[in-house]
C-alpha cells in the first residue's frame, strides 16, 4: 500500500479524493481505518479504498501514514501505533497544535515527520497546505509528500513557528470567507435578488477576486482602487466598510484564532 489514513472524516476524504482524481495512487493502493464501521463502509463505497477497523494494520501495510483524526485523539492513536511504525516510514500529521516536538515526545523514538495544516477547499481541489518537517525527512520524501499535497491544491513550506498563523490565514479562513459570502448574499436578497442567484453572484465575485490577486501579482490595494471610480458606487461601500471596521475586525479575529491555535 502506498498510503494509509488513520481516521476517515472530512479531511481524509478530501485528500484521498484528490490523490485518486489526479491518478497519483490507485484506490486499491490506499488503506484507511476509522473508529466507526459506517465511515469505512462509506469510504469503500465512495472512494473504493481498502478499509480496516485496526489502526495498526494501516501502519503495517502503508509506506506513508496520515494521522487524520481530531487533535484530541492523537495521543490515543500514537500510543496504539508507535511500536509498529518503522524507521523508513513517513508520518504526516494534520492536527493544529501538535508540534514536531510534541509528536517526537509521544512517539518516543525518531520518526520521519511532516506536520501539515490543510484546509477544506481541498474538497474541490483548491486547498492550500502549510507544512514543516523534521530533519529525518529526505528531499525525495518531501517531494513525494508534495505530490500528495498538490493533488488537492498546493502547499508551502513554512518555519514551524508560523504553523499557527497558517491555521488562521488558510486553515480556518474559509469560515470567514463563507460568512462574507453569506453577508453579501443577504444584502443582495434584502435589495430584491433571489437567494440562489445572490449566492452565485457573491461566490463568483470572491472566486474571481482571489484569482486576480494570484494571477496579476498586483497589490490587493491597487486592485481595490481599480474598482473605485471617483465619486462612484464602490467607494461609497468602501467608506462604510472602513467606518464599520472591516479590516480591524478581520485582523483581530485572525489574531484570536492564532492565539487559540498556540494554546492547543
Ligand atoms: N476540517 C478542517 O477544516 C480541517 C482543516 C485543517 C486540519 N484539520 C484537521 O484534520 C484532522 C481531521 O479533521 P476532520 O475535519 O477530517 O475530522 P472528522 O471529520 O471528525 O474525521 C476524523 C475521523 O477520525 C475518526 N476517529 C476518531 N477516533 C479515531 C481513532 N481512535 N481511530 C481511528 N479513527 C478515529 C472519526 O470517527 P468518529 O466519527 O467515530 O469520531 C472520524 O471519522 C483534525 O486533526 C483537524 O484538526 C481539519
Amino acid at each position: 500500500m502506498k498510503i494509509g489514513f488513520i481516521g476517515c472524516g472530512n479531511m481524509a476524504s478530501a485528500m484521498i479524493g484528490g490523490i485518486i482524481n489526479k491518478g497519483l495512487y490507485k484506490a486499491e493502493e490506499i488503506i484507511v481505518s476509522d473508529a466507526l464501521e459506517e465511515s469505512l463502509v462509506r469510504a469503500k463505497e465512495n472512494l473504493g479504498v481498502v478499509t480496516t477497523l485496526d489502526n495498526k494494520e494501516v501502519v503495517e501495510k502503508a509506506e506513508i501514514i496520515v494521522l487524520s483524526v481530531k487533535p484530541q485523539f492523537y495521543e490515543i492513536v500514537i500510543d496504539q501505533i508507535k511500536n509498529v511504525v518503522k524507521d523508513e516510514q513517513l508520518v504526516i500529521t494534520i492536527a493544529p497544535g501538535k508540534t514536531l516536538g510534541w509528536l517526537d515526545e509521544h512517539f518516543g523514538k525518531p520518526v520521519k515527520l511532516i506536520r501539515c495544516m490543510p484546509n477544506t477547499p481541498a474538497l474541490v481541489g483548491e486547498g492550500i497546505t502549510g507544512i514543516c518537517l523534521n530533519k529525518l525527512v529526505t528531499d525525495a520524501e518531501l517531494e513525494e509528500a508534495g505530490k500528495i499535497l498538490n493533488s488537492f491544491g498546493s502547499y508551502e513550506v513554512v518555519p514551524e513557528h508560523l504553523m499557527d498563523v497558517v491555521v488562521s490565514v488558510s486553515g480556518s479562513s474559509p469560515a470567514y470567507v463563507f460568512m462574507l459570502i453569506e453577508a453579501m448574499a443577504d444584502a443582495a436578497v434584502s435589495d430584491g435578488m433571489p437567494r440562489a442567484q445572490a449566492y452565485k453572484f457573491a461566490a463568483q465575485a470572491v472566486l474571481g477576486s482571489a484569482k486576480m490577486v494570484l494571477e496579476t501579482g498586483k497589490h490587493p490595494g491597487e486592485l481595490k482602487d481599480m474598482v473605485c471610480s471617483p465619486g462612484g458606487t464602490t467607494i461609497e461601500a468602501v467608506r462604510v466598510l472602513e467606518e464599520k471596521g472591516l479590516r480591524s475586525g478581520i485582523i483581530e479575529a485572525m489574531k484570536a484564532c492564532t492565539v487559540k491555535s498556540r494554546s492547543l
